[in-house]
């Protein structure tokens, strides 16, 4: 468990509500370490493609886990000492590792790390369990919320920023798809925690978003 004394901010919500860049700043704003849980699931799903691991929905996924050179450091990701950081933004990467994410064994056995990510003063952590089963005892818990059709346009700018051409009715297709299989799955799904407070971002830029989370914080 981690110790009492150590502030955490748990941020969930669905895939392109902005909690990462949301989540990123605030730690840097109010210096507290970050977990961009997200990342893990990206990361493990980019060795299963790489090592041409059968992705299993239920098997026994951990045992490849616990074998995995896995470092985050600042902004980088890093998979047996190779630079995946742009490897694990790929659309591909996202939607096997929102499938593996299902898996109660994966799950268990990276909850541990994930909470090592707790140290003083404290933590901003994002993803779709922080508040209910990571950190059931956050100090604020923020969901962050958005409808269907600003998300996939804040993608599309995103991918096309980025060089890749893309049709944004497929994309809000996909983040359909994204949001039924995390939040209908039966370990952990993205569900609202009782204490959270929905935060929904359609007419907020990220440094509103921000402002409206330290509001909390401070009051
Ligand atoms: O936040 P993201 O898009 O990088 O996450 C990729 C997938 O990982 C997401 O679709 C489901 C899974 N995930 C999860 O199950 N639990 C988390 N805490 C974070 C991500």
């Amino acid at each position: 468990m981690v110790n009492k004394n150590i502030q955490i901010i748990a941020i969930d919500g669905p895939a392109s509500s902005g909690k990462g860049t949301v989540a990123k700043k605030l730690s840097r704003q109010l210096n507290y370490h970050y977990l961009d849980s997200g990342a893990i699931y990206r990361i493990i799903a980019l060795a299963c493609i790489k090592k041409n691991i059968a992705i299993e929905k239920n098997g026994a996924l951990s045992q490849l886990i616990q074998k995995l050179n896995v470092c985050f450091d600042g902004d980088s990701s890093f998979l047996e000492n190779e630079n995946v950081t742009e490897q694990i933004r790929d659309e591909r990467v996202g939607k096997v590792a929102s499938y593996i994410a299902q898996n109660i064994n994966l799950r268990n056995s990276i909850l541990d790390y994930q909470r090592s990510f707790a140290k003083k003063p404290g933590l901003v952590a994002e993803g779709r369990d922080m508040a209910t089963v990571v950190f059931p005892q956050a100090n604020l818990k923020i969901y962050l919320d958005a409808s269907v059709n600003e998300r996939a346009e804040r993608r599309y700018k995103q991918l096309i920023l980025k060089g890749i051409d893309v049709n944004i009715l497929d994309l809000a297709s996909e983040i359909i798809a994204r949001d039924k299989q995390d939040m209908e799955r039966q370990h952990s799904p993205l569900v609202k925690d009782k204490d959270s407070i929905v935060i929904n971002t359609d007419c907020l830029d990220i440094n509103q978003t921000v402002k409206k989370i330290l509001s909390f914080i401070k009051n």
